[in-house]
């Protein structure tokens, strides 16, 4: 499976956002269901935009390993812009094989931790090969759920989403249950496809733009701080727990 967008999907609905609080409605009625939506997504959607199809284990495993991610992502920049201590404690929500699970793992040293989260157990598998292969030991495999990554609450320093937060089932859930997990002043921090750009080559709903990541955030206890543009194809977008 590519992920690579090539036409333009038709079947993408446009200019239907809605505009509600979503912090003051009922759970039931915080996400929609359309029959007609992209076919790279659920035909679920919330704030008005629609929630993409997990990356399966089976062709996504390879795709996360890709060579060309080297000059695609530029990982190297991303973990500058992060700006980790050794020590430090964090989670890679929606770690897929593990590709910034070690990189990370490398910054915080051995006196941190990587809470490596997923809910396909197969990633977890892979990533668990990889980390005894390379003989990193403060990584954490979790096996989380669709609304619940399972961290212990006030435990992790930052939370870092590469690529993941658009596919999340239930992005409310899963973001208030991530806010728990925040230690005081600990960041939460979103790297997702740029949706402004056309000339960024990812599927439509595999992308989002700054403003539809920010609206989502301004229901929970976040503040946001700053968004990097320091990588080709990427936002990073830094949130910050409220008191
Ligand atoms: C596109 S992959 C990105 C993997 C990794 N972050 C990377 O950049 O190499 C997205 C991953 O998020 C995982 N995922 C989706 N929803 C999740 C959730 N609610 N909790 C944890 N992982 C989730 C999927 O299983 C998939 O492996």
């Amino acid at each position: 499976m590519s992920f690579l967008h090539f036409p333009l999907m038709a079947a993408i609905i446009g200019g239907h956002a809605q505009t509600t609080n979503l912090g003051s409605v009922a759970a039931a009625s915080r996400y929609e269901t359309r029959l007609e939506h992209d076919p790279d997504g659920i035909g679920r959607f919330y704030m008005g935009r629609e929630i993409a199809q997990v990356m399966g284990h089976q062709a996504g495993a390879e795709w996360l390993e890709r060579p060309e991610r080297e000059h695609e992502e530029r990982p190297e920049l991303l973990l500058e812009a992060l700006k980790l201590k050794p020590g430090d404690a964090v989670a890679d929500i929606g770690a897929g094989t593990g590709y910034y699970t070690r990189r990370l793992a490398k910054l915080v040293g051995e006196r941190g931790i990587v809470y490596a989260v997923e809910i396909q157990q197969e990633m977890l598998d892979d990533l668990t090969n990889k980390m005894a292969e390379l003989k990193i030991q403060n990584v954490k495999p979790v096996l989380g759920t669709i609304t619940d990554p399972h961290l212990a609450p006030a435990s992790v320093d930052l939370i870092l989403m590469v690529d993941v937060y658009h596919e999340f089932d239930h992005p409310y859930e899963m973001v208030q249950a991530m806010s728990h997990a925040l230690k005081r002043d600990g960041r939460m921090v979103f790297v997702e496809f740029r949706g402004e750009d056309p000339n960024v080559p990812i599927k439509r709903v595999h992308k989002m733009t700054e403003a539809q990541v920010r609206k989502e955030m301004m229901i929970h206890p976040l503040r946001w701080v700053e968004t990097n543009e320091v990588l080709p194809w990427q936002h990073v977008i830094v949130f910050q727990k409220k008191e």
